[in-house]
């Protein structure tokens, strides 16, 4: 195959993934085969990535208004009209402080109904806070607050809508941004970046495509695969240089398996989760919801931040059908570094050992089953010849609560998927120490607020139920389960 410029590496990207997946994964594997290191610094040639804009708290407060309108934006180099908070794509990114209040005024310009979480954060459930059960009509606001606890550990949060039956698809066109909480002590870099991927599929008018029935039940995943709005941007750095990466999965339902070979990768955190020390890593799994703080130390060349296939399972009774299009490799963007060498950044500052749940005394054990079966289109349902999403055999209802738990105590939870596809779950407020993954036991504290269950596997969690109390959700993050039922209902008392 004769080797493609870079020039016509960036137009495949932004000509819609789907063709060039279809025939042609073996492409992209020559594409970033064919990328030769660049020595000097080249002329840029591609869009160079764009961020959205900063946030940041002043005393201990941030406020703000996220206003949801639908709107143009140019996505992949093509002119939509996704939904946006305050016209930009993606929303602002809001940086916070241990200790910080933040306070959004949500504005519904949308024609349904919305609301708004703040995944990932530790804060309260209730009231005006972080609470899912809160619809905000069209035309109408609501005024939340959300106060972070002294010691809330620091990373990278996002925020999305939450309405139940509307969280994917309102999702999919565009609601959703970042929040960082900062360190205590910053770790010295050149450059922080916040790479929000996401996917979105365009019809031939530039608006947000609908999705059908069966892509709902397998989980969406867009043509268009995009790093803040745009389709293979460039990023530029010089020899030596070290970086944050905040990356967040907003996809969804996509798996992002990423890699970016010859740069040195080391991860310092999985959604709220710390690693004790820099830990190197050749390659990233992020399901749904998850989040990577990763520092990337800049070694000269041109190298691509690939999406490479995941296999999360086949629909039941479908044998052998996946449920995405995206089977190929994709090129998220390019990174080029050249120009003169710089000094090495200094050491990351040690952290805190984290508490580990391990030794934490177990006041209830619970084992909740994530099933996929035929549907009748029985109560609930209103969905004929749909396939039913279960939590322990039921569908979410918001008028019941389906785990009650005692206020302070440490449980452990068995995730069980008897379905033939992955499901990553999600708890809302209390973060997860994961303690064994599919039959392999974690020799480490890891936390996470979305845990991978693996097709007819099982994972073991534990959580310590503390500071907050009240009514609350935890989901697959496959947005189209949870809209189709697979969410249940907690209360802490
Ligand atoms: Cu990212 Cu319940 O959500
Ligand atoms: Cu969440
Ligand atoms: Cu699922």
């Amino acid at each position: 195959m004769r080797p493609i410029s870079r020039r016509e590496a960036l137009l495949l990207g932004g000509l819609g993934t789907a063709a060039t997946v279809a025939g042609g994964a073996g492409l992209w594997w020559s594409l970033a085969s064919t990328l030769q290191p660049v020595g000097g610094a080249a002329p840029a040639q591609g869009p160079e990535l764009r961020s959205s804009a900063e946030l940041r708290s002043t005393d201990g407060r941030l406020q703000l208004t996220l206003d949801a309108a639908r709107g143009q934006a140019e996505l992949g180099g093509r002119t939509a009209r996704p939904l946006s908070y305050n016209a930009t794509f993606p929303g602002p990114t809001l940086r916070l402080r241990p200790g910080d209040e933040l306070a959004v005024r949500l504005v519904n310009h949308l024609d349904e109904p919305t609301n708004l979480h703040v995944h990932g954060l530790h804060v309260s459930p209730q009231g005006t806070g972080d609470n899912v059960f809160v619809a905000v009509p069209p035309g109408e606001g609501h005024d939340y607050s959300y106060r972070l606890p002294a010691d809330h550990p620091p990373g990278v949060y996002w925020y999305h809508p939450h309405h139940h039956g509307m969280v994917a698809d309102q999702i999919f066109a565009g609601l959703f941004g970042a929040i960082i909480v900062e360190d205590p002590e910053a770790i010295p870099v050149s450059r922080e970046r916040v790479l929000l991927v996401s996917d979105t599929t365009l019809d031939n008018a530039g608006n947000i495509a609908t999705v059908s029935p069966m892509g709902r039940m397998a989980g969406r995943e867009g043509e268009l695969l995009l790093l803040n709005g745009q389709s293979s941007p460039l990023l530029t750095a010089r020899p030596g240089e070290r970086e944050r990466w905040r990356i967040i999965n907003a996809c969804a339902a996509r798996f992002l398996r990423l890699r970016l070979a010859g740069q040195q990768l080391q991860l310092i955190g999985m959604d709220s989760g710390r690693s004790a020390v820099p830990e190197p890593v050749q390659e990233l799994l992020l399901a749904p919801g998850n989040r990577a703080d990763l520092l990337v130390t800049a070694a000269a060349g041109e190298s691509v931040l690939q999406a490479l296939p995941y296999d999360r399972g086949t629909m039941p009774g479908m044998m052998g059908q996946g449920p995405g299009p995206a089977r190929g490799v994709l090129a998220l963007a390019a990174f080029r570094v050249g120009g003169e060498s710089t000094t090495p950044a200094g050491a990351v500052p040690a952290r805190p050992a984290p508490e580990d749940l391990r030794n934490a005394a177990v006041a209830a054990r619970r084992q909740l089953t994530l099933a996929m079966g035929a549907g009748s289109g029985g109560p609930g349902g209103g969905l004929g010849g749909m396939m039913r999403f279960t939590i322990n055999g039921r569908e979410f209802s918001d008028a019941r609560t389906d785990t009650i738990v005692a206020a302070g105590t440490v449980e452990e939870w068995t995730l069980v998927n008897t379905s033939p596809m992955d499901h990553p779950f999600h708890l809302h407020v209390w973060p997860m120490q994961l303690l064994e993954d599919n039959g392999r036991s974690l020799d480490s504290v890891v936390m996470r607020d979305v845990v991978n269950v693996r097709a007819n596997g099982h994972a073991t969690v534990r959580i310590a139920f503390r500071d907050f109390t009240g009514r609350s959700v935890y989901h697959c993050h496959i947005l189209d389960h949870e809209d189709l039922g697979m969410m249940g209902v907690i209360e802490v008392r």
